[in-house]
């Protein structure tokens, strides 16, 4: 068991990555704290960590807010006495165009996705720095390293990824590690309105992918749980892409440029 006696908080854990995370971290002998906004599904996975054998406890709370979070931590510590790995998984994607975008939109993102990740570490690195040891595992996107739209979303995406690494160049020497995972499209609810208007999205954009498909919440998860590991000890400030091949390179270009007979 590559996580025994470690107590993980994994936030937006009710659904996709972060669920699959919180029941692998599980499964690796973690105990695990799920937190989401929405506690019917941080309590849903509970029960199928639990159904599992593991050990969960559910919280709510939106994390994109100091009070919210301040008590979320509260709970996790009274409960299970430190957090020794923080998953930073919660966000919400949605707008598009900077010209279209509302002001209030675009606030949400930014909140959600890079505000939050910013509280949820500034309440759990102390008790790391105090035991000399602690792992954050901050989950980015390929659409922080690349033009690819949802330029709020992104930009934000963009930001955890500096953030990660400030976070590793200042507090590794508490022995304090911080990571980035940036996944490429995942099969998750958040595509849930897209999915909506086109039920081929995921087929669609397969053909981007040099490994030919897109990413299950498992391919993540195993990455985080690497991460998250004492295999990664002296892995940190690292920005790790789990993205079937995309930001290797432009396949689009790559074969348009090849011959019918080099293709492969
Ligand atoms: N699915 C993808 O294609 C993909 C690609 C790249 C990165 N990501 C990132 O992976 C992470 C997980 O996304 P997912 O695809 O599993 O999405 P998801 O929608 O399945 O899960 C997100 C969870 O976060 C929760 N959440 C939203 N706002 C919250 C808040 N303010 N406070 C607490 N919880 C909140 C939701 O209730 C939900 O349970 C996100 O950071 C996302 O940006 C996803």
């Amino acid at each position: 068991m590559r996580l025994s006696d470690t107590v993980a908080l994994i936030t937006g854990a009710g659904s996709g990555i972060g669920r699959a995370t919180a029941e692998l971290f599980a499964r690796e002998g973690a105990r695990v704290v799920v937190a989401d906004l929405r506690l019917e599904r941080a309590e849903e996975t509970v029960g199928r960590i639990e159904a599992a054998g593991g050990k969960a406890l559910a919280l709510a709370a939106d994390v994109s807010f100091k009070d919210q979070v301040e008590r979320m931590t509260a709970q996790a510590l009274t409960t299970c006495g430190r957090v020794d790995v923080l998953v930073n998984c919660a966000a919400v994607a949605s707008g598009d165009d900077i010209l279209h975008i509302e002001e209030e939109e675009w606030d949400l993102n930014l909140r959600v996705v890079l505000k939050s990740v910013y509280l949820c570490c500034r309440a759990f690195l102390p008790g790391m720095i105090e035991r000399r040891g602690g792992a954050i595992v901050n989950v980015s996107s390929v659409n922080g390293l690349s033009g690819l739209s949802e330029e709020a979303y992104s930009a934000a995406k963009a930001g955890v990824i500096n953030l990660t690494r400030n976070l590793a160049i200042k507090y590794g020497h508490h022995q304090v590690r911080a990571n980035a995972i940036c996944p490429g499209t995942v099969r998750t609810p958040i595509w849930g309105p897209v999915v909506q208007k086109d039920p081929q999205i995921f087929e669609k954009l397969s053909k981007w992918y040099p490994l030919g498909r897109v990413g299950e919440p498992e391919d993540i998860a195993r990455a985080a749980l690497f991460l998250a590991s004492p295999e990664a000890s002296w892995i940190t400030g690292e920005v790790l892409n789990v993205d079937g091949g995309l930001m290797a390179g432009s396949y689009g270009m790559s074969r348009a440029l090849m011959s019918k007979e080099d293709q492969p």
